[in-house]
C-alpha cells in the first residue's frame, strides 16, 4: 500500500519524543476541519487527544500520511471500543484542502480499514459536518467507498446570554439536584444506570450500536478524564422522591481555557417518568447554575438527531438554533 511520495506512519499523543508529529498531525485535522467549519470547528485538541488516548475503554489509533517534503499533509483516527460495541470501528480522516482529489484518502481509508478488520472489527463508522447553509465535503468520498448515511444530527447552539433562566415548578414527585462539580459519589450507582439506558433509549438511525456496559467504576474514570482535560462538568438530576432513585439526568461541561463555547451532553428522563416536565426542568435548573457559575459562557452547543423530537422541541424551547448538520456514515465489512 501507499502512494509515490506518501508515507503513512502511526501516531501517538503520548510519547514526548512524538511530540513534534503529533502537533503536526492534530493541526492538518484542525485546517482541514476549519476550512469547512470555519473557526467554530468542534475538532478536538491536542490535549484532549492526549487524554482520550489513555482511557482503558477505547483503543485509539492515530495515522499521519506525509509527503516527500516531510510534511504532514492529512491525519487519519480510529476508535476502537474495548469494553462494549466490539464489531465497532470509528474513524475519522482529513487531508489538507490543497492535497485532496489525489487518493491520500483512499490510502488512509485503506490503512484503517485493515487496522479494523485486524481488531476483528466488522462496522465502520464515520461522521462529515458542515455548516447548515454549505455542503458536505465529505459526501461523495463515503458513498465512493461504499459508505451508507446512517444517521444525521443538527448541531444546536443556544445564546445563554440573551436569557434569564426562570425557575420552573418542580412536581411534589420529584426534586431536581444540581452540582456543579461533576457527578457527585452518591449519585454514581444510580447514574450508571441511566447511562447505561442512554446507549439504548436514544436515537441511533442505522448505527450498528450495542447496548453500552456502565458502572460506577467507569463514571469515576469519566471524571477523572474530564478533569485531566480541563473540562469543568455541570450535572442535574432528578430524584423520584417515592422511590428515592435517580431517574434522569442531563449534563453540561465547559472547557475551563474557553469557557465561551459550553457543550451540553447527555440527557435523558427513564421512559416511565417522562411527561412531567423532567427533561426541560433539569436543563433550565443546569443552565441557571452554569449562569452563576461560568458569566463568560456565551453559547451551549448540542447536537440532535433529528429524529428525536422530544429532545429537539426542549431544546428549541430553551431557544437552541441550528448551525451546523453533522452526518453519520456507516459500512459493514465482509
Ligand atoms: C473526504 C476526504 C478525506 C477525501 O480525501 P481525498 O484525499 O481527497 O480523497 P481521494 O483523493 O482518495 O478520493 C477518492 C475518490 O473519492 C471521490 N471523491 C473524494 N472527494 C470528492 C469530492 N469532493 N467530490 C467528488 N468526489 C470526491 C472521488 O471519486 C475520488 O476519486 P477521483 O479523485 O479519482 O475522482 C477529504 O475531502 C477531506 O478531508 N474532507 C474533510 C473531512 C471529511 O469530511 N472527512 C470525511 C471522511 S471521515
Amino acid at each position: 500500500m501507499g502512494r509515490m511520495g506518501i508515507r503513512i506512519v502511526p501516531v501517538t499523543t503520548l510519547d514526548p519524543a512524538q511530540a513534534e508529529l503529533a502537533q503536526a498531525w492534530n493541526e492538518a485535522t484542525i485546517v482541514s476541519t476549519a476550512a469547512t467549519m470555519g473557526e467554530d470547528h468542534d475538532a478536538r485538541s491536542l490535549a484532549s487527544h492526549r487524554v482520550r488516548e489513555e482511557s482503558p475503554n477505547w483503543d485509539h489509533r492515530y495515522l499521519a500520511a506525509i509527503d516527500d517534503e516531510a510534511r504532514v499533509v492529512a491525519s487519519a483516527a480510529l476508535a476502537l471500543p474495548l469494553r462494549d460495541n466490539l464489531q465497532l470501528a470509528l474513524f475519522r480522516i482529513d487531508v489538507l484542502p490543497e492535497r485532496r482529489r489525489h487518493g491520500i484518502g483512499t490510502t488512509l481509508l485503506e490503512h484503517l480499514t485493515q487496522l479494523a478488520r485486524d481488531a476483528g472489527r466488522t462496522s465502520l463508522a464515520a461522521e462529515t459536518a458542515y455548516p447548515k447553509d454549505g455542503t458536505d465535503p465529505g459526501e461523495a468520498f463515503a458513498r465512493r467507498n461504499g459508505f451508507d448515511l446512517a444517521q444525521t444530527n443538527h448541531r444546536n447552539d443556544l445564546d445563554v446570554t440573551a436569557y434569564a433562566w426562570e425557575k420552573r415548578s418542580e412536581t411534589a414527585e420529584y426534586a431536581i439536584e444540581t452540582s456543579t462539580d461533576d457527578t457527585l459519589d452518591e449519585w454514581l450507582l444510580d447514574r450508571a444506570i441511566l447511562q447505561q439506558r442512554m446507549s439504548t433509549d436514544a436515537p441511533i438511525g442505522e448505527l450498528d450500536l450495542e447496548e453500552e456496559d456502565w458502572d460506577a467504576e467507569r463514571l469515576r474514570g469519566e471524571r477523572q478524564a474530564s478533569r485531566k482535560s480541563g473540562r469543568r462538568v455541570i450535572e442535574s438530576v432528578a430524584r423520584h422522591l417515592a422511590t428515592d432513585h435517580l431517574v434522569a439526568f442531563t449534563q453540561l461541561q465547559v472547557p475551563t481555557a474557553e469557557p465561551e463555547l459550553a457543550y451540553q451532553h447527555d440527557t435523558i428522563v427513564l421512559r416511565e417518568h417522562r411527561g412531567h416536565g423532567l427533561g426541560a426542568a433539569l436543563k433550565v435548573a443546569n443552565l441557571r447554575a452554569l449562569r452563576a457559575e461560568f458569566p463568560q459562557t456565551r453559547t451551549v452547543r448540542t447536537w440532535n438527531a433529528v429524529e428525536n423530537a422530544p429532545m429537539i422541541a426542549v431544546n428549541e424551547a430553551l431557544g437552541h438554533r441550528t448551525t451546523a448538520i453533522e452526518r453519520e456514515w456507516q459500512k459493514r465489512l465482509a
